[in-house]
């Protein structure tokens, strides 16, 4: 099956139509000026009139990206870091989403929930409560030897879908971790055991550059950066790049941004527009072709301890998500990241 990333709702790709978007002189990071929110009129036709490229959300000519083909093995697990210091951004979303749209075309899938909040583990229906008196990431990151990772992993609804859940008193951990020998470590060596079960495992940070993120970027091969399509979105993001900076000099020289995934997308207003365009400014060609539409359907479907992938597979934010799965196998598994 071979489709073209959805245009929300029919909508041509607002920066193809009337109103361009200035392109922005100032430096990469800034946002313009000009933030007011205001409805722009999309044209409703799925075609465009010009008979040049089909530009997407982000400007850019917009690829085909096809169901990935079903893998003859499985692992070594290519590991990514859902990380970026601001809450509420959408990592948690994502690991859910991104992870079922893989395990959807046929990849072992491992979720880690390194947020004390424990949001991908309520999100993916473990109750807090279930976990009083049983294994969690942080008796894992205390001691891998005595606690090892597939004494921690539970199986989801969906098949190939597992997870490593935690809940509050993984808060207890960056404390305890911070006085041991390679304390940065911890997660990395949690997973020697589980990283040849799966093709990919998906950290879900928590909303810090503490030293639970750090164990998390030193034991990945790739960060993808979740960004709110709001004014604020790259407010802090230089504070990120540059712990991704380090933990590559320091801790993990493999590591890599693997894209920025624009969330919350209202392609109707010029505000949203201007975000994205500023994000690409910032990180040009990492940016994920896919974006990612805002739908009451997500916070619904958190309510509700599943993905979008299974409470309502043919919706827009369902096949933003399969679109991302997709986008992602391709520029990793083609590119050779990932061994398969
Ligand atoms: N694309 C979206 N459209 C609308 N709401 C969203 C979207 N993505 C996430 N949300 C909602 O926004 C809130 C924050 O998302 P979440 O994934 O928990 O962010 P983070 O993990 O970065 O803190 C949640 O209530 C979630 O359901
Ligand atoms: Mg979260």
């Amino acid at each position: 099956m071979t489709v073209p990333i959805p245009q929300d709702q029919n909508m041509v790709d607002p920066l193809s139509v009337s109103e361009p978007i200035p392109a922005s002189p100032e430096t990469s990071a800034q946002l313009p000026t000009n933030h007011e929110a205001s409805v722009t009129p999309i044209a409703t036709t799925g075609e465009s009139k010009s008979a040049g490229p089909v530009l997407g959300l982000t400007g850019r000519p917009l690829p085909t990206f096809s169901a990935p083909g079903p893998l003859t093995s499985h692992g070594p697990a290519y590991i990514i870091a859902m990380t970026n210091q601001k809450g509420g951004v959408g990592k948690t979303t994502t690991t859910i989403n991104l992870g079922a749209a893989l395990a959807e075309a046929g990849r072992k899938v491992l979720m880690v929930d390194m947020d004390p909040q424990g949001s991908l583990s309520i999100g993916l229906g473990v109750n807090p409560e279930d976990l009083v008196g049983k294994r969690t990431v942080y008796d894992m990151l205390m001691d891998s030897s005595a606690v090892p990772a597939s004494d921690v992993v539970l199986h989801t609804s969906v098949p190939g879908l597992d997870i490593l859940p935690a809940n509050i008193q993984l808060s207890a951990a960056e404390l305890r971790l911070a006085g041991e020998v390679a304390r940065e470590y911890a997660l990395d060596r949690a997973f020697e055991s589980v990283r040849p079960l799966y093709d990919y495992i998906l950290i879900d940070c928590q909303p810090s550059l503490g030293l639970l993120t750090v164990n998390a970027l030193t034991a990945a091969d790739g960060v993808v950066i979740p960004m709110e399509c709001e004014f604020f979105a790259l407010r802090g993001v230089e504070m990120l790049r540059e712990t991704i900076t380090k933990v590559q000099e320091r801790l993990n020289n493999r590591l890599t941004i693997d894209g920025v995934l624009p969330t919350m997308v209202d392609a109707r207003t010029l505000h949203t527009r201007e975000t994205i365009q500023a994000v690409l400014d910032a990180f040009g060609d990492s940016v994920f072709h896919t974006t990612i539409s805002r739908t009451v359907k997500f916070p619904e479907t958190t309510k509700a301890g599943v993905s979008i992938i299974e409470q309502a597979p043919n919706s827009s934010g369902a096949q933003n998500y399969r679109n991302l799965a997709w986008e992602l196998v391709a520029r990793l598994e083609t590119q050779g990241s990932v061994a398969k």
